[in-house]
């Protein structure tokens, strides 16, 4: 293999969060913590596989949490976080890639942005990790109590987080050798084999979920951290000799066909395109290019499909979709409740966000002429704020 595999640690009790179900199974905002990260990771380009390390006592918790994600085979961890990790990166070791990113399972939070500032570093050095430097100021207190017994400088002091990226023989050579130790992050095992290792800036909503409380925070950076985007489709196909057309998923008898390499849905491929627009993922084109065989035909419900996919793997959701088909006829205004029932139910969306609208243009121009059809779509979609876009 080569490229980058993200290695998530998820095989730890959470002791200190307590309570029956291990923190990373713990819901928030509905889902697993497990999963947030993973839908981040396997949404990233750059990122070519996710393997989870996991504690086989969760089996069933861990199929549940990670259904339909197209991740690689669990591997089972250890007593230690740095066993856990060693058990895994021994697991790559067979079909190893350049690079590996290791990541808590506990840190829901992780951003494009971040992992792509790890993998740019780890052109340069052996390792990266995302950290945050020191703004406090830091006390030494005595160890039995909360007296403050000395204050340290916080001069080039950094908060490491994950996820940390290395090399991937170089961070395996590390904690073999260091399988003696019980260091906290893959870092300090670098670190031990004399490997360089950057820092790269990590966020404050990276941060990781330790108790309860922190349970609570993350809930609360979710349900206040929504930002909203919009995006417009458009799209237009020629009439063809034929006798029936694809209209916004619904088969419409008619005298005439639409000409195109799928099925010529062009109401679906204008919202396919605002959906694509308002996550700045392209156009239907590149995730489906005509110039390719596979799609001759298609049903364009599966470009729908994939487009609310990439919003949902971005942790986000679609708010509202506007259609507007442009033709003389066939008459719209009868199928329009079907077009939207079919459009919720591709979308596994509530019917009421979704309108279908149509005109004529008054017998003018290629639409007036009756040559062809035309669609213009908007859609608005809701993402996590920062969390997936910007700077951070
Ligand atoms: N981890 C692991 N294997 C272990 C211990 C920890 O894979 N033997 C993972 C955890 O699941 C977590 C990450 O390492 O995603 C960071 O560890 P931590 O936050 O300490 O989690 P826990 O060890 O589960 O919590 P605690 O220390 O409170 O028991
Ligand atoms: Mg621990």
């Amino acid at each position: 293999m080569s490229g980058a595999v993200a290695l998530v640690v998820a095989a730890g009790r959470g002791h200190r969060f307590g309570g029956e179900l291990p923190k990373q199974y713990r819901l928030l905002a509905g889902k697993p913590l497990l999963r947030h990260c993973l839908e981040r990771f396997l949404a990233h380009p750059a990122i070519d596989a996710v393997r989870v390390v996991t504690n086989p006592l969760d089996a069933a918790l861990y199929e549940k949490a990670t259904a339909g994600l197209a991740l690689l085979a669990p591997v089972a961890g250890g007593d230690t976080r740095q066993q856990s990790v060693r058990n895994g990166l021994e697991s790559l070791a067979a079909d190893a890639p350049a690079h590996v990113l290791i990541h808590d399972a506990a840190r829901p939070f992780v951003t494009a942005p971040m992992i792509d500032r790890v993998i740019v570093a780890l052109g340069r050095s052996a390792g990266a990790v995302a950290a945050l430097p020191v703004v406090d100021t830091m006390k030494r207190a005595a160890a039995s109590g909360a007296r403050i017994e000395a204050t340290t400088s916080r001069e080039g002091l950094w908060r490491a987080q994950t996820p940390q990226g290395f090399r991937f023989a170089d961070i395996l050579a590390a904690h073999r050798a260091a399988a003696a130790t019980d260091l906290t992050d893959d870092a300090a095992v670098a670190e031990a084999a004399g490997l360089a290792v950057e820092l790269v800036e990590g966020t404050e909503e990276n941060f990781k979920v330790t108790s309860e409380a922190d349970l609570q925070r993350a809930e609360r950076v979710l349900a206040g951290a929504w930002e909203y985007r919009n995006a417009s489709g458009y799209d237009v196909h020629r009439f063809a000799p034929g006798d029936f057309i694809t209209l916004c998923g619904i088969r419409l008898p008619h005298d005439k066909s639409l000409e195109g390499h799928s099925d010529a849905d062009v109401g679906l491929h204008a919202l396919t395109d605002a959906i694509l627009g308002a996550i700045g993922a392209g156009d239907i084109g590149q995730h489906f290019p005509p110039s390719d065989p596979q799609w001759r035909g298609a049903d364009s419900a599966r470009f729908l499909a994939h487009a609310g996919e990439l919003v949902a793997r971005r942790g986000g959701r679609i708010v509202n979709l506007d259609v507007t088909v442009i033709c003389e006829r066939p008459k719209v205004g009868p199928h329009r409740e079907a077009m939207r029932r079919r459009i919720a139910e591709i979308l596994r969306l509530e019917q009421d966000r979704i309108s279908i609208k149509a005109t004529t243009t008054e017998g003018l121009g290629f639409t007036g002429r009756g040559e062809g059809i035309a669609a213009q779509a908007t859609a608005t979609v809701a993402l996590p704020a920062g969390l997936t876009a910007g700077p951070s």
